[in-house]
């Protein structure tokens, strides 16, 4: 048994709603688990971003936010806290990952240039998109066989990968690669792949980049599977694996346990210094770009708590728990398990539903109407329409994701989503499939609506 590395000292209440309330409820929000009240959630495993528990210490450093316009110490502390944590030289703060991605596109692409990486996710895409880039994908073959054991799926394809840049070097903006890789399922990235992009980037005088969303739970697979790293601290390998990068982008919502905020952060001062125009103009201030000075603290600190090694232990130890008790019970689940969550194979959970009604999504319906529990479709609804030819992309994965927050449940919380999807799996054959009621044209998994099939 893996012990919890701290004791709870704040609690929320939650409810559990009786299932005639949810089966309105969720038929009222025409099925999209996005429009529900968060007071009609019993679990809440919809994401891992922002809904983290902060730590005493964070809200201890809450309390000395420096609100001031310009030259906030919060920001002198976050600075240093990611020159000591990852050893770049510069950082620009932004309001999350997101804004991050943004700032960094409107430099680095120019149009119809191309953005390899293992899987990018679906913001870091759109921004690429935004600016008139091409994102494409180069991970290995083995990130789409749900059965397959492979310790590091998150790992780029390297002859794809050089494919990609022999065709045109000129046209490549930055490689960048995404740890962990959350579109793949949470899966890591090897050191060794990390040395071999490089490789690849230094000899075609490309940049490379991390999307470091969740760069301590890669380091902490890094630490278990790779040889020669069991002996290493998360720290060390941190520092590795940063020093192979030009720069990273990170949203603090995730591995800094913070509820909102994100970063850049890079080496070079001539870029910094064109970064930095853009984050005066979309996020704010240098010192503050679009956080508060309070958030920054807590920023900075929670950095710190997000590398504690027991803590990673304890975080990725509760995923493979759920992962392992819903494997055992016969549901097909992606393997190896991931770093932030588990990920449900709709197709296989719910295999007489046709991709074209949505077996993902189905089965995250399911799950709420059998016992609150909200999880996220990552699949043919989130993959959306080809841009060209305006069709449905069916993508190979159609999953359910179910994200668990960092320090928020213990195990009887874990133990009861398992029954609920287990209560689901026995019922599987009776489940109808969804199609649309209204397609939204943009972003159609959060803002669309469905109806259930008649038969
Ligand atoms: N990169 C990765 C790998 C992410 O998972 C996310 C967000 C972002 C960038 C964007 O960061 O939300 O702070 O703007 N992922 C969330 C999720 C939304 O649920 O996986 P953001």
């Amino acid at each position: 048994m893996i012990l919890p590395p701290y004791k709870i000292k704040v609690v929320e209440k939650i409810n559990l709603i009786p299932r005639e309330e949810r089966e309105k409820r969720i038929r009222e929000v025409g099925y999209n688990l996005f429009f529900l009240q968060s007071q009609d959630i019993y679990i809440d495993l919809l994401t891992d971003s922002g809904t983290g528990a902060m730590s005493d210490n964070q809200w201890a450093g809450i309390m000395l936010g420096d609100e001031s316009y310009a030259g906030s110490i919060n920001f002198k502390h976050l600075e240093e806290a990611v020159k000591s944590i990852m050893g770049f030289k510069y950082v620009l703060p932004t309001h999350q990952g997101r804004g991050a991605e943004h700032v960094l596109d409107e430099i680095l692409v120019k149009p119809c240039q191309v953005v390899p990486g293992n899987m990018h996710f679906d913001t870091t895409k759109a921004h690429i998109i935004n600016v008139r880039g091409r994102a494409i994908d180069c991970v290995i073959e083995e990130a789409y066989q749900p059965d397959t054991e492979h310790p590091f799926k998150g790992n780029i394809d390297i002859s794809k990968l050089e494919g990609f840049i022999n065709k045109d070097p000129e046209n490549i903006a930055y490689v960048l690669i995404t740890a962990t890789c959350n579109s793949g399922g949470g899966q890591p990235v090897s050191l060794e792949n990390i040395r071999q992009v490089h490789e690849v980037t230094k000899k075609n005088n490309i940049a490379l980049f991390m999307d470091a969303a969740r760069f301590a739970e890669n380091a902490f697979f890094i630490k278990e599977r790779e040889a020669g790293y069991k002996d290493k601290s998360i720290q060390e390998i941190v520092k590795e694996m940063m020093s192979h990068m030009d720069g990273c982008t990170m949203s603090a919502k995730k591995d800094a346990i913070n509820n909102i905020g994100g970063f850049i952060a890079i080496n070079d001062k001539k870029l910094y210094d064109k970064l930095a125009h853009k984050t005066v103009l979309f996020e704010g201030f240098i010192t503050y770009g679009g956080m508060s000075g309070r958030d920054m603290e807590a920023l900075a600190r929670g950095l710190f708590e997000g590398i504690e090694e027991d803590y990673l232990r304890y975080r990725i130890g509760q995923v493979r728990y759920v992962g392992e008790k819903l494997s055992n019970a016969g549901i097909p689940i992606m393997k190896p398990f991931g770093g932030h969550a588990v990920f449900i194979n709709g197709k296989g959970f719910l295999p007489h539903i046709k991709q074209e009604n949505f077996p993902s999504q189905t089965l995250c319906i399911e799950c709420y109407i059998e016992g609150g529990v909200r999880g996220v479709e990552v699949g043919t609804i989130l993959a959306g329409r080809d841009q060209n030819t305006g069709k449905n992309i069916y993508p190979r994965l159609d999953l359910m994701r179910l994200a668990i927050p960092r320090r928020v449940y213990c195990s009887e919380h874990l133990d009861y989503v398992c029954e609920i999807v287990v209560n689901a799996y026995k019922r599987r054959e009776k489940i109808k499939g969804f199609e649309f009621d209204y397609e939204s044209p943009t972003l159609r998994h959060f803002l669309s609506t469905f109806k259930r099939l008649k038969n």
